[in-house]
């Protein structure tokens, strides 16, 4: 088994958790190598915890920080998932937030703006911090993408991958950029938050070993060179 499961009694909970456990991640990665990078998930889930996270007393201009993927839209569109993580982290001041696309994307997704800025970020991340769908995607890995064998690839040796989700999920109807299965393993803490029964009950039938193609979360949790950390609460 390549994960640990905890349960926490609420969302509240939870975020305190996680908040908790990336700053000391990054107190670690400042203290031995003088930097810290993390890539961390879209969705609505984990905002909390990076509001919480923003607060806390380090050296965030050391601290570099992406999306674990990201829609096809220029930086200042409401679905940007790097607007976001600069409106979550705004008390961090100083704090370096890649961007995973151009700033005025042209019409046709390309992942090579994502792949030049992951080359320029030396080593294994501090931490990772996934969030999941119902459908079991994590980053931008979704069932049914024409990419999703390709972004599951433990081989591969892509970072980030353009993604066509088929069907566009209705929340963000755009192609995405996500990193790789392969990239986002290569981080020293991989971190999954998700909340409620639905996502619950995703994640025990996923422990079951199911198809990584219909159920890509699978793909991460039977890993053996992965230690996925599970934080869920109701
Ligand atoms: C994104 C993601 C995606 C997200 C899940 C869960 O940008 O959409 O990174 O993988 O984490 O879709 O989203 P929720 O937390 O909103 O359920």
């Amino acid at each position: 088994m390549s994960w640990t499961d905890t349960t926490h009694p609420d969302a509240d909970t939870l975020a305190a958790a996680l908040a908790q456990i990336l700053a000391d991640t990054i107190r670690a990665g400042l203290a031995q190598r003088g930097r810290a990078s993390l890539a961390l998930a879209g969705g609505r889930t984990p905002f909390p915890v990076y509001r919480r996270l923003a607060e806390a007393a380090l050296d965030w201009p050391k601290v570099s920080l992406l999306a674990t993927d990201e829609r096809w839209v220029e930086l200042a569109h409401p679905a940007s998932n790097t607007r976001e993580l600069h409106a979550a982290f705004a008390a961090a001041t100083g704090v370096r937030v890649l961007p995973l696309t151009p700033a005025e994307p042209g019409p046709v997704a390309s992942a090579e703006p994502a792949r030049a800025m992951l080359a320029s970020l030396a080593g294994p991340f501090d931490a990772v911090l996934l969030g999941m769908g119902v459908d079991g995607h994590f980053a931008s890995l979704f069932p049914g993408a024409a990419e999703l064998q390709h972004g599951l690839d433990p081989a591969s040796p892509d970072d980030a991958l353009v993604v066509h989700p088929d069907p566009l999920p209705r929340e963000a109807p755009f192609p995405r950029i996500s990193l790789s299965r392969a990239r986002l393993l290569r981080t020293r803490r991989l971190l999954l938050a998700a909340t409620g029964t639905a996502k619950r009950v995703i994640l025990d039938q996923a422990k079951t070993r199911l198809d990584p193609l219909c159920l890509p979360i699978s793909a991460l949790l039977h890993d053996d060179s992965a230690k996925v950390e599970i934080h869920w609460s109701p």
